[in-house]
């Protein structure tokens, strides 16, 4: 390789690495500490994910040697902004911010910043900021394999009517989880082959919200569709009520995310068809080493990057697993993240 092009490209790693450590400053761990302080500001605990996230998250973090506080704000931004506030105030190292709503959530990292503070937006992008690091899953592959997973029983000769139940507006994934599902559904419906019948957000990702949209669609169409495109478990769950009070359950292919307990026991059953599983385990892993490595201000490669209307955010991405009733006990079993009995004979004492 010609020299210039290989000096082009380590002066390039360099600078992802020099740029998060100097950006800070600060001297890290405040020297009375011993063990880091990490702050996790979270937007809800409703989802079941997030119980795991949290609970994961601490105890790799103190195995690391860290701690943790953690602070939960009930999708309230108010409360969020105030939670962040009092993090800074307790004079954490370092700060994981899991957004309720990522554009609200700029003003928080600026106060971290002005405090000396580096944050891990986990999961879910911070718009239009200077933030440290970005760390999720393939959320766009996630809605690209959700509409595959439909797209690819399309009846011969036929045509699929959809609904469509996107996230939550003020969560920036909802619109990756709805890009990856454009990405499959555009041509398909350019085609003639897949027709959107009914399509709406659900509110804060609330099962209930996803229960009056499935509810609307079939008052404004009867029960002429084929399937719901639900962005994941919790909205698929609502769906699923819906359709269980017309007798459609298991008949219209439910799609969703996160392998909740209860959707794989619908998988199990019949009545949802697939999940994607976002293994929680390794996202919580390097989370910890990741905070840590903030607190301690080390330096954090990062081989991809998104732009998140202030900059390109250095982003670490890690992959997903499509589940389906044929492959539970090889993905969500084996990796024990839920129970067999749990999953394939829930009511069994
Ligand atoms: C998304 C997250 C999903 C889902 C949803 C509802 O941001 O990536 O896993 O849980 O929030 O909380």
């Amino acid at each position: 390789m010609p020299a210039r092009i290989l000096l082009v490209l380590v002066s390039c790693a360099l600078s992802v690495v020099i740029g998060l450590v100097i950006a800070r400053g600060g001297a890290g761990v405040t020297a009375a500490r011993q063990r880091p302080l990490i702050g996790l500001s979270m937007d809800t605990l409703k989802e079941e994910r997030w119980q795991v996230d949290r609970d994961l998250f601490t105890a790799k973090a103190q195995a690391a040697g860290a701690d943790v506080l953690v602070q939960c704000a009930n999708s309230n931004d108010a409360t969020q902004l105030q939670d962040v506030e009092s993090l800074i105030t307790q004079k954490v190292d370092a700060l994981v911010i899991i957004p309720h709503n990522g554009a609200a959530m700029a003003k928080a990292v600026n106060l971290a910043h002005q405090a000396g503070i580096p944050v891990l937006s986990y999961d879910r992008l911070i718009t239009g900021c200077e933030v440290d690091l970005y760390l999720t899953f393939d959320n766009i592959r996630v809605g690209e394999l959700q509409a595959k997973f439909l797209t690819d029983r399309i009846p011969a000769g036929g045509k699929l009517r959809l609904v469509r139940i996107y996230g939550a507006k003020t969560d920036n994934n909802a619109k990756l989880f709805k890009q990856g599902q454009d990405n499959v559904l555009q041509p398909l419906i350019a085609a003639g082959k897949v027709e959107v019948i009914f399509e709406d957000w659900a509110e804060d990702w609330k099962p209930e919200s996803a229960k009056k949209i499935t509810n609307a669609a079939i008052t404004k169409n009867g029960p002429n569709f084929d399937a719901v495109l639900a962005s994941n478990d919790g909205t698929a769950g609502g769906a699923i009520q819906a359709l269980t009070e017309e007798g459609l359950a298991g008949k219209v292919i439910v799609t969703g995310q996160d392998a909740d307990l209860a959707a794989c026991q619908r998988i199990a059953q019949g009545t949802q068809a697939m999940t994607v599983y976002k293994p929680i385990e390794s996202i919580a892993t390097k989370e910890a080493e990741l905070a840590l490595k903030l607190a301690q201000r080390k330096p954090v490669v990062a081989k991809d990057s998104i732009p998140n209307g202030k900059m390109d955010v250095p982003m670490v991405l890690l992959d997903i697993i499509p589940v389906t009733k044929e492959n539970l006990r090889e993905t969500v079993v084996k990796d024990g993240f839920h129970k067999e009995a749990d999953v394939f004979q829930p009511n069994q004492p």
